[in-house]
C-alpha cells in the first residue's frame, strides 16, 4: 500500500562540500568546509527542526555534539513548549557505535538508535541506558516512526550513505548545499552523494556567507 504524506517528516538534507564535491578529505582529520557565519545559519536551521540525523559512521569519523549552539536559540524553543535541543537519531545495521560518542554523551535530550530488528537487544546492551534503540526495517521505517513520535521536521546532516540513499528513495524535500572555495582532488575522499540519485530539484536561493556560498533546492514531494 503506498505510503500516505503523513507517514515521514519533512525532510532536510544539509551539507558543506568542496568545489569538486568532496564533504571531507581522506586524513583522520576533520577538514573544515564552512565559516562562523554558516555555523550561525546551521544552528538556526538545526533550532527549527524537532529532530537531527546523521549516519552512524558520521559519528564514529566526526564526533559531532548536534546540539543547538546558541543559548538564545535553545531558550526559545524552551519559549516554544520545545526540548532545548532536537532530538538525536542514527542508524546502524552492524552496532558498534560507542556510548561514550558526543552523540549520547552530551545534551540530556533524547537520543534515537534505529537497528534492524534483530540487532536491538545487542545494540541496546552496548549502548544502555544512554539511548532508545528501536527496530526498523529500512528508512522509510524509520521516517514513519519518527513520525508517529511527533517529528515533522527532521533535519539530516550526513554522511554520504544517508545523503545517497533519501535522496534516491525521493526522500528528501529541502537540500542545503554549502560550497566552499576549495579543491580536495583525492578520489579516496567521500563525496556529497555516490551512485543512485536522479532527481532535478529546484533552486529557490542562493545566499553568500564570506567565502562559502548556500545553495537551497527543494524537491517535489511525493
Ligand atoms: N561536509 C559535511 O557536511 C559532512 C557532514 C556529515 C558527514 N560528513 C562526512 O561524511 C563521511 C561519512 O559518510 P559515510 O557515508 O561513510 O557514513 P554515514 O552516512 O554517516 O553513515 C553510514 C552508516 O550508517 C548506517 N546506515 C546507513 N544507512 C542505513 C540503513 N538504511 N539502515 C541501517 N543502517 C544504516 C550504517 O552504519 P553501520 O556501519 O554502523 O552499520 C552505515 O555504515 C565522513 O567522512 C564525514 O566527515 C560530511
Amino acid at each position: 500500500m503506498a505510503r500516505l504524506m503523513s507517514d515521514r517528516p519533512y525532510v532536510l538534507l544539509s551539507c558543506a562540500m568542496s568545489l569538486d564535491g568532496y564533504i571531507d578529505d581522506a586524513s583522520d582529520t576533520l577538514l573544515v568546509l564552512s565559516n562562523d557565519e554558516d555555523w550561525e545559519r546551521v544552528d538556526a536551521v538545526r533550532a527549527s527542526c524537532d529532530a537531527i540525523l546523521v549516519g552512524a559512521n558520521t559519528i564514529r569519523r566526526d564526533n559531532p555534539r548536534l546540539l543547538v549552539r546558541s543559548a538564545a536559540l535553545r531558550a526559545d524553543r524552551v519559549a516554544r513548549g520545545l526540548p532545548e535541543n532536537p532530538v538525536k537519531v542514527t542508524v546502524t545495521s552492524s552496532g558498534g557505535l560507542s556510548p561514550s560518542a558526543n552523540f549520547f554523551a552530551l545534551g540530556s535530550g533524547l537520543k534515537l538508535v534505529y537497528t534492524p530488528p534483530a540487532l536491538v537487544p545487542s545494540v541496546s546492551d552496548d549502548l544502555g541506558a544512554c539511548a532508545t534503540v528501536v527496530g526498523a526495517a529500512d528508512l522509510p521505517a524509520v521516517l514513519a516512526d519518527l513520525s508517529s513520535r511527533g517529528v515533522r521536521r527532521l533535519m539530516v546532516e550526513g554522511g554520504t550513505t544517508m545523503h545517497t540513499q533519501l535522496l534516491t528513495l525521493g526522500l528528501v524535500d529541502e537540500l542545503h548545499l554549502v560550497v566552499a572555495p576549495m579543491f580536495v582532488g583525492d578520489s579516496k575522499a567521500p563525496r556529497f552523494v555516490t551512485d543512485g540519485p536522479n532527481a532535478t530539484l529546484k533552486l529557490v536561493e542562493v545566499r553568500q556567507l564570506g567565502e562559502v556560498v548556500l545553495l537551497r533546492y527543494q524537491a517535489a514531494r511525493t
